[in-house]
């Protein structure tokens, strides 16, 4: 029997845009009430206009995902607005591109702290009360499709995205004896502002365009499709979500032969340096 998601509630991080903001509306429409986080507040009260044009409820719990004790407001915020707390999904997050050899300290530390520890910290924070509900609820993370490979000057976004997905999968052999149940997202390519975050971060000025020009574009999928397939998920809980059955393929491939992972990637990245 599929979940009735009516009435229920679920925090969203990283809702001002994008995956974020289309989830926010796909929960709404299947009638759950929302606790928005993003750090622009403009952004994040045109969402919640959206979710209350469709009939639902936002509260916005504005500020960066990093602050300390910002994971325990937005659940304060879920319980006292909306006196409950169903769902959380842990989506903020960024990426950039970088040779590996060329990472600074504090580059890594700052992709890790938005993209991992405080995706984990929500993840912590909100277990802790539905254990205590004890009414059981689901826990989502958005990592990525790199979370099984990674791809040239992606290491660091990868190896973030990659800790996420173990997180989720111990966490949800530890937490299914409470009926919480634990999901991480694999997007592949998804036309949003990631795009332009992760040029303008990796040096690339603030060209037009939301995905790379070379990414074909019956390979390019929409945050909506992303976000159908989190409230399919929310209705019936599954290990992992993936919208693209063919990349879910290759991340398989390329674990079981290596090699030939290298060697494709060679290729790609040796025509990339030709077309520069
Ligand atoms: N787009 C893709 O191809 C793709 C593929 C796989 C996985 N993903 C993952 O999907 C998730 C959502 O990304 P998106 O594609 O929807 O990109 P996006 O449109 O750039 O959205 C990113 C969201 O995260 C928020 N955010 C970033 N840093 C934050 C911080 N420190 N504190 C609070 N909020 C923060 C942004 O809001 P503010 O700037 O207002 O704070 C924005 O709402 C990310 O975790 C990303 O890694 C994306």
């Amino acid at each position: 029997m599929p979940r009735e998601l009516g009435d229920k509630v679920i925090v969203i991080t990283g809702a001002s845009s994008g995956i974020g903001a289309a989830t926010a509306f796909e929960c709404a429409r299947a009638g759950m009430k929302v606790v928005l986080n993003a750090r622009r507040l403009e952004q994040l009260q045109e969402v919640a206009s959206g979710v209350r044009h469709v009939g639902s409820e936002a509260h916005l719990v504005v500020g960066d995902v990093t602050e300390p004790g910002i994971s325990g407001r937005m659940i304060d915020a879920a319980q006292e607005q909306f006196g409950r707390l169903d769902a959380v999904f842990a989506n903020a997050g960024y990426g950039y591109q970088r040779a590996a050899v060329d990472l600074g300290r504090d580059d890594l530390r700052r992709i890790f702290d938005v993209n991992f520890f405080a995706a984990v910290d929500l993840l912590q924070e909100a277990a802790r009360r539905l254990i205590a509900q004890n009414r059981g609820g689901h826990l989502l993370m958005c990592s990525s499709c790199l979370a099984k490979f990674t791809l040239p000057q992606n290491s660091a976004y990868s190896a973030t995205k990659a800790a996420q997905s173990h997180v989720c999968a111990a966490m949800r052999i530890e937490l299914a004896p409470r009926a919480i149940y634990v999901s991480s997202v694999h997007p592949v390519t998804t036309a949003t502002e990631f795009f332009e975050v992760s040029r303008r971060l990796s040096g690339g000025g603030t060209a037009q365009g939301s995905v790379p020009g070379h990414t074909p574009k019956w390979f390019v999928q929409s945050p909506q499709r992303v976000a159908r397939a989190v409230v399919k998920c929310l209705r019936r809980p599954r290990p992992e979500v993936w919208t693209s059955f063919t990349v879910r393929a290759v991340a398989g491939v390329m674990t079981v032969f290596p090699s030939f992972a290298d060697l494709i990637l060679r290729q790609a990245q040796k025509k990339d340096r030709k077309g520069m």
